[in-house]
Parts: structure tokens; sequence; C-alpha cells
């Protein structure tokens, strides 16, 4: 249907966590008229979750070359080597920018920055804020400086649905669903001359994550509906230590921070054995792919739902000061740290891939630029660097913004959409997230893999009665879901957060390279 309600704007930025608005404020001067959109309000992304913190090589000892040593590791030889350069050349610069906009990180008595360590750090490179709340003060220094720039509008309860693409197949536009009241409710259209994709990962895919209720993967199924190559789909990290709430836990599950584990506490099985100790010479700061592995296959040999995190000897008052909000999440679960151990399971929590960018955040279709956790610029590779994420979200954003003034377009029309929409109902997303947990989890199986793919298929046949954010969201989802399932069933390997059971060497020879997800013809 025509839209019901249209508006201009020289570049809409779709998403408000870290990577959406340091695009839209760094814009800010070079182009006349930003517009950003965000699917709920500005706050409720999944930068304002993040714990740990930021890395950087910001420490005395500390260089941009350790840093990229440890990201290289960590990738398990899938990154992007110049991505990876960018990303820890310009992280200090850039962590110092966000200290500038007001951010507000810890500091020690003296007055220095704190540091702390990560799983796959060698050195404390990670800055942290309010203890073990980064996200949430990263997110309030970036919502203020927006709020305080008013000539960048905001549209809130904005679901971006597809793009307009002109006779070129380069980005015109973008219609949005807008669950609000007045002029701009319902389906409308921005017409545009680019579109920065900041709209965060898939998480929802399983049916534990540690990511918020809004991380469906809009953003990449969109891209990919408009003819932009997904790349490293299959690389989805599971972080080791989510807070184990019982088998009928569903959705947003809380993390336990690795900064946790950096300041010292370990992973023990039922019988009180450390684990950990002989898997890897980083014993409990492994990268996460190794943790999250040993501790699914304690679970497995034990028959046990979780493992136990020990972290009763870091004692009341460090607890209170260094990790205020995991304590507290912890206790109204009615486990107290300071006194007994946490049940953990790993969860999802990180889509390593999404929209293929170059270097500077271009997609395959022009006009269309991604960044953060929707893109993938090559810096996480098999899997990614803790606190790795945030910095990617800035740097990449900054490098946006340095090239995008001059490679504007031409204002121009859209040429008839004929995709048909295909919107199955929101009752699928629940199911769909059995099927993936189960089949597309941590471990994975080429008949497991299979048996995914089919009951996917068969959940495309639903069809939604109603048109609204759920049956979005949940096409969206059912679209990236499928496109995971076909990219983890090709890739027979074991490499970095994607583990095959009956391919459990990484392999070289056959899987040094990337796979590229793209929209076949007459698919939805
Ligand atoms: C954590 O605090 O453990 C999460 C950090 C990250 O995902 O980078």
């Amino acid at each position: 249907p025509p839209p019901g309600w249209t508006t201009t704007a020289d570049v809409v930025v779709i998403g408000s966590g870290i990577a959406g608005l340091t695009a839209a404020l760094r814009l800010r001067g070079q182009v006349e008229k930003i517009l950003v959109v965000t699917k709920d309000v500005l706050s409720a992304g999944s930068t304002q979750w993040a714990q740990g913190g930021i890395a950087a090589a910001l420490g005395p000892e500390d260089t941009p070359e350790q840093h990229e040593r440890d990201t290289l590791v960590a990738g398990a030889g899938a990154c992007d080597l110049d991505a990876v350069h960018a990303l820890v050349t310009e992280g200090p610069d850039s962590v110092h920018e966000l200290i500038a906009l007001g951010t507000r990180f810890d500091h020690d008595p003296d007055g220095v920055l704190s540091l702390t360590r990560e799983g796959g750090h060698h050195r404390d490179r990670i800055a942290h804020a309010g203890g073990d709340a980064t996200g949430a003060e990263i997110q309030r220094a970036l919502t203020a400086a927006i709020e305080r720039a008013r000539e960048i509008e905001v549209i809130q309860h904005a679901l971006a649905v597809d793009l307009l693409l002109d006779a070129d197949g380069g980005v015109c536009g973008v219609t949005l669903h807008v669950m609000g009241e007045g002029q701009r409710d319902g389906v409308g259209a921005v017409y545009c001359r680019a579109v920065v994709l900041a709209s965060g990962g898939l998480g929802q895919v399983f049916s534990q994550t540690t990511n918020p209720a809004v991380a469906t993967g809009d953003g990449m199924a969109l891209a990919l509906r408009a003819g932009a190559p997904l790349r490293d789909l299959e690389f989805v990290q599971f972080h080791p230590t989510v807070m184990y709430l019982g088998p009928d836990s569903r959705g947003q599950q809380p993390l336990i921070s690795e900064a946790v584990r950096g300041e010292g506490a370990f992973l023990v099985d039922f019988d009180g054995n450390r684990f950990m100790q002989g898997v890897h010479e980083l014993a409990d700061l492994a990268p996460r792919d190794v943790v999250a592995k040993a501790i699914t296959r304690r679970m497995n040999e034990t028959g046990r739902p979780h493992m136990w995190l020990d972290a009763r000897h870091l004692g009341a008052e460090f607890w209170e000061r260094r990790f205020p909000t995991i304590l507290a999440t912890a206790r109204s679960h009615g486990v107290d740290p300071v006194t007994e151990l946490i049940p953990v399971a790993p969860a999802c929590h990180y889509a390593s891939g999404g929209v293929r960018t170059d270097l500077w955040g271009r997609t395959g279709v022009p006009g269309l630029y991604a960044t953060g956790e929707v893109a993938c610029s090559g810096v996480h590779g098999a899997n990614r660097l803790a606190s790795n994420s945030l910095l990617e979200g800035l740097v990449f954003s900054r490098r946006i913004a340095a090239v995008l003034p001059a490679e504007l377009r031409p204002w121009s029309q859209p040429v008839a959409d004929t995709r048909t929409a295909g919107l199955v109902p929101g009752a699928v997303r629940r199911e769909l997230q059995e099927v993936m947990t189960s089949r597309v989890g941590v471990l994975r199986t080429a008949d497991g893999l299979a048996e995914a793919a089919l009951m996917l298929d068969k959940l495309a046949g639903a069809v939604a009665e109603e048109v609204g954010q759920e049956s979005w969201e949940a096409t969206n989802l059912l679209t990236i879901s499928a496109a995971l399932t076909d990219a983890a069933a090709l890739r027979e390997e074991t490499r970095g957060s994607h583990w095959r059971e009956d391919f459990p060497d990484r392999d070289d020879d056959r899987w040094a390279g990337h796979l590229d997800a793209v929209m076949a013809d007459g698919e939805t």
C-alpha cells in the first residue's frame, strides 16, 4: 500500500546505540538533515546492557599491536587484517572522544583511568563505568548529546521495514512502521540520500540471550531483502557465563560479565573441580568460545543444565563497589554471589557476522552503510574478543562519517517494489527460537542443521493475519535464522564460535574464507 505519510532527510540513521548515535553526531554539520529512527525509545538497544566495558590500548604498557594480536587470536583466522588494524589504532582516540562527550569512566583514587581484563586479553585494557554499568553510562552520555543536538531529528517507536531503491539499485528511502500517535502513525516513507544501518544484533533468534527483546535482526533482514550480502552469519557468539534461571526461562537473561572472572572469579563443576585449568593457558580467562565450549562439554558430560561461577572470595565490599548491577540482579533472582555460587550456562550474546562492509562501512548497496553489531566489518572473525563491540561501533561510525558526506547520492525516485511481503505471524517467534536453540546453538551437526532448515521452511508457510511489529519481527527473525542455518551447514569445520560436532577440527585448507548470504530471486 502507498505510505500513509512521507518526509525527507539527507541521511537516515537506523538505530540508537553507540554506533547509530556516534554516526549521527559525527555527521552533524556535514550534511543538512539527519534523522535518527529507533524501534523503541533511544536507550532500549543492546548498548545500555554492556557490562564489562570498552577495549582499547589505553594502559601505559599496552600498545595497539598487542590489542591487534589478541583480537586476531580470538578471531581464529577469520578476521580482516586491515579492519582490525583500523579498530585497534583508532581505538584510543575514539574512547577519548567519548570521554570528551561526557562519558564518566571509572578512575582509581589517583585519578588514573581504571582498566580491567577479560577473556582473551593479555593486558588490562577494558575501560568501564559505574563498575559494571559501562553501556548504560555510554548510552546516557550519547543520548544526552543527541538531545542537545536539536538539529538532529529523532523518531522513536519506528520499525524500519524496507529500503526504497532507485533504478540504479541505490538507496533512495526507507519505509517505517511508526507505532505512535499524531501525524506519523502507521507505515510511512522517508525519502533520503543515504541510510546508515546501526540497528544491532539478532540475539532473539535463540530462546536464551543476553540481548534485549528488540534484537530481532531487523537490519540484517532488511539489508538482505535490498540485495546487500551478509557475511559470517554462522559465527554467533555464546557468552559463557549467563545466569541460569531454570529450564523455562526465555528471552533476555542476566549476564555475569567476564570482568568478574577478570577480577578473579573461576568456574567449577558440581564436584567443585576448576575445569578450565588445563584447557587453555589463560584458564578461566581463555577466549570466550573456548570457555563456552568447555562449559557446554562439562554440562553434557555430567548431564547438568549449568555449571557454577565462584566469586565468593571477592567479598561484599568489592562486589558492591565493582559489580553493583550484577550483584543486585543476582540477588533479585535469589542468589547472593558474596556467599553462594552463581549458576551459569552459555547463552546467545553477539553476532560476529552481519551486513558485509568495507573499511568505511559501505555495504553491497550504494548509499547503504552499516556499523556496529548489524555490520560485518571483519574485525571479529569467527569469535569477537571481549569488549571489542562497543569499540567497533565507535570506530566504524567515525569512519562512515568521514566518507559519507562526499559520497551523498543525488535525490532519486524509488522504482516499484516487486518484493512480496510474505509476513509470518508473531507466534512463529517462539517456535523458531526452540528450533534454533536445540539445533543451531553452541553445538551443531549436519543432521541437526538439516532438521532445522526443514522446520524453518515449514514455519515460513504460516501467514500473518495482522501486519504489525510482531509479525515484522518474526519475519525478520525467520529470514535471518534460515540464512544462519544455511551458513552453519555449509561450513564443515569447527572454528571460533562455530562448533560442528561432526567436523571437530579447524580446516584452513577448505575454510579459511568467508560465507556470504544473498537473497535468491523470489525469496522474501
Ligand atoms: C562482558 O561483560 O562479559 C561482556 C563483554 C562483551 O561482550 O564484550
